[in-house]
């Protein structure tokens, strides 16, 4: 068989120029998403595998004495699975279930106690005006996240875009309504074990060691089942690298830029539970608070109120960023 003919220089040229064109269009839009992204805080599933089949059998989780199916479990359109229902008011009806086709239950992903999981956003105890404008924002595409492979997000911004007023009115309404509370256990180390993705969160791999923890926070499930089974009092370790804590607690009280740029708690209130309008920042999820911060400073989030973060995140580092989360998930809400 004769070799194929080598082509010409002139069209090698071309094709490089082509070549360099295409990189040019998609360099610029790469940078500004994932080649920077803390991928920690991004975990993107792998493929689904086959869903486990329901063999009918009554699931338990701790201090709980209702049980469900695992088809029960996994009904995204409600009656969502509440383990716990002395712990929270009666849902309105867009909480617990949603509106078929295209709202799902608020309390499938952010819990019936409003405690939310890593992948998503705790809401209890947020100021109602901040959810409207929130969900505004989702509505608006203000939102999109930097990672479009993240489903939660996706069918976040879905259904906000299908709610209507008096939908978004009630799930504020019941949402703010919720006293917060945080499961996460805050642990300074060196090393972590070694972790890959499942349910949207960082989990230990079977059998796997440890490895450094370099400039990363691990949040993991305590018990994969329970945050599987979707039990709202799962609880968490976070894993943060040595020392910051205090660097955390170091910069929410200074100010930037020569002193025009307030600090975090002159906004986010003296113990950062919020003030106004302005959410609490204190024991939410590390993961959910380092999306935000890293989304703010790259102009993926938008919203009515964003101007008053940007010149906040505007000269933090990644560094700085894995600090302040840290210190604020070690807080109590
Ligand atoms: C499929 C899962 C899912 C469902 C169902 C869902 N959300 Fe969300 N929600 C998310 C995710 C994911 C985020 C966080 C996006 C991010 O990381 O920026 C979020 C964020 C939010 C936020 C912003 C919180 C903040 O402090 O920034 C609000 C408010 C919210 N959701 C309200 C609702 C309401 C109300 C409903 C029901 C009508 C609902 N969500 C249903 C996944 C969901
Ligand atoms: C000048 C007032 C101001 C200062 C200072 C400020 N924030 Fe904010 N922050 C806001 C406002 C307003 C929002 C809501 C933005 C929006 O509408 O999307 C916000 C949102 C956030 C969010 C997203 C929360 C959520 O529920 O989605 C995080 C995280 C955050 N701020 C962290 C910080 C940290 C950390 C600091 C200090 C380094 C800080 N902020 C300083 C006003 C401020």
């Amino acid at each position: 068989m004769t070799p194929p003919a080598r082509p010409a220089p002139y069209l090698i040229s071309i094709a490089g120029c082509l070549f360099a064109f295409w990189l040019g269009a998609l360099a610029a839009p790469l940078a500004a998403s994932a080649a920077n992204l803390p991928a920690w805080a991004y975990p993107v599933n792998p493929p689904a595998g086959h869903p486990v089949a329901d063999d009918g059998h009554a699931i338990h989780v701790p201090d709980s004495t209702v049980t469900f199916t695992r088809t029960q479990i996994t009904n995204l359109t409600g009656p969502v699975p509440d383990w716990h229902p002395d712990e929270h008011p009666a849902m309105p009806e867009i909480v617990a279930k949603g509106r078929a086709p295209h709202v799902l239950a608020c309390a499938y992903c952010h819990l019936p106690n409003g405690a939310g999981r890593p992948e998503n956003a705790s809401l209890a105890g947020l100021p109602a005006g901040y959810i409207r404008q929130e969900l505004r924002a989702f509505q608006h595409g203000d939102r999109p996240g930097s990672e479009p492979r993240r489903l939660p997000q996706t069918l976040m911004i879905t259904g906000a875009k299908a709610l209507t007023e008096p939908e978004i009115e009630a799930a504020a309404a019941y949402f703010s309504s919720l006293k917060p509370a945080s499961f996460v256990r805050v642990i300074e180390t060196a090393t972590v074990p070694q972790t890959r993705i499942a349910g949207w969160v960082l989990t230990p791999a079977p059998g796997a060691g440890t490895e450094a923890i370099r400039n990363r926070i691990i949040e993991t499930p305590e018990d994969f089942e329970r945050f599987e089974h979707r039990d709202s009092r799962t609880p968490y370790r976070v894993y943060v690298p040595r020392g910051s804590i205090q660097r955390g607690a170091a910069l929410v009280t200074q100010t930037r830029d020569g002193g025009t740029v307030p600090a975090c708690i002159t906004c986010h209130g003296p113990e950062l539970k919020g003030l106004g309008d302005v959410p609490r920042l204190a024991g939410r999820s590390p993961s959910f608070l380092m999306r935000q911060l890293t989304d703010l400073r790259s102009g993926v989030r938008q919203g009515a109120s964003t101007d008053l973060m940007k010149p906040v995140v505007a000269h933090l580092t990644d560094a700085d960023l894995v600090s302040l989360v840290a210190y604020l998930a070690s807080l109590e809400p």
